[in-house]
């Protein structure tokens, strides 16, 4: 099963893939994540993708396609995979639908005014887990749940930043949703509810689409 996850910064995209991933037993590839190592590990492309992020812009689709592709070569990904923040820009659809076909796309829809909130409170592990300090907290403060390692604040979490992420997504994403509707294959779910009933209702279509 191939899918994206659509929706805003602040959306869910990577909570959700975590469930999915668990139940499906197919990898989430985050291009953000996979950007973020690039940054941390301090590469040519961390040190170009860096300039972009911090921000709050798009990384220029060349680079972007590139890792894409070469992650979904791999073999972890010949059952499938979850895409979370990729396509972003109608030329990166166009590339992937050159490589792959999609299943489903799932669209992850919240109300603007609660995505700030979400991402501002936001906190994360190097080993991909999510947490939020008011939703979603770990049972020990700033240490992660799955592994012990420490808590961190995303660079581009600030404020004026996430301001910014959300117009980049309004402009050069959000349209792409039409372009996946025509084709069939778009679905919308409700993300403004408590997480684990966003990701019932993920999983039981998920089920559905694969009978
Ligand atoms: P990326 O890392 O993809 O960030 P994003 O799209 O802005 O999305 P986020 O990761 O911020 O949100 P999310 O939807 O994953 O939410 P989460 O589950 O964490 O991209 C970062 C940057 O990289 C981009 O700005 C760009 O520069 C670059 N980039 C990446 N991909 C690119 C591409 N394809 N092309 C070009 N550039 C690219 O949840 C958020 C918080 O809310 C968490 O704290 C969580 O615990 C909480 N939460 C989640 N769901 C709920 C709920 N239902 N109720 C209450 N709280 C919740
Ligand atoms: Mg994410």
């Amino acid at each position: 099963m191939k899918i994206a996850l659509f929706g805003p910064p602040g959306a869910g995209k990577g909570t959700q893939a975590r469930f999915i991933e668990d139940e499906f037993g197919i990898p989430q590839i985050s291009t953000g994540d996979l950007l973020r190592e690039h940054v941390r590990k301090d590469t040519p492309l961390g040190r170009e993708a860096k300039r972009y992020m911090d921000r709050g812009d798009l990384v220029p689709d060349e680079l972007v396609i590139d890792i894409l592709k070469e992650r979904i070569s791999r073999d972890d990904c010949v059952k499938g995979f979850i895409l979370d923040g990729f396509p972003r820009s109608l030329e990166q659809a166009k590339a992937l639908s050159d490589a792959v076909d999609l299943d489903a796309v799932i669209n992850i829809v919240v109300d603007e005014n609660l995505l700030v909130r979400r991402i501002t409170g936001r906190r994360m592990c190097s080993c991909g887990a999510t947490y939020h300090v008011e939703f979603d907290p770990p049972s020990r403060e700033g240490i992660c749940d799955r592994c012990g390692g420490k808590l961190y604040q995303r660079d581009d979490d600030r404020e004026e930043t996430v301001i910014k992420r959300l117009e980049v997504y309004r402009k050069q994403t959000e349209p792409l949703t039409e372009h996946y509707r025509k084709l069939g294959i778009l679905h919308d779910v409700d993300g403004s509810r408590p997480i684990e009933e966003i990701s019932k209702d993920i999983i039981s279509l998920l089920k559905k689409l694969g009978e």
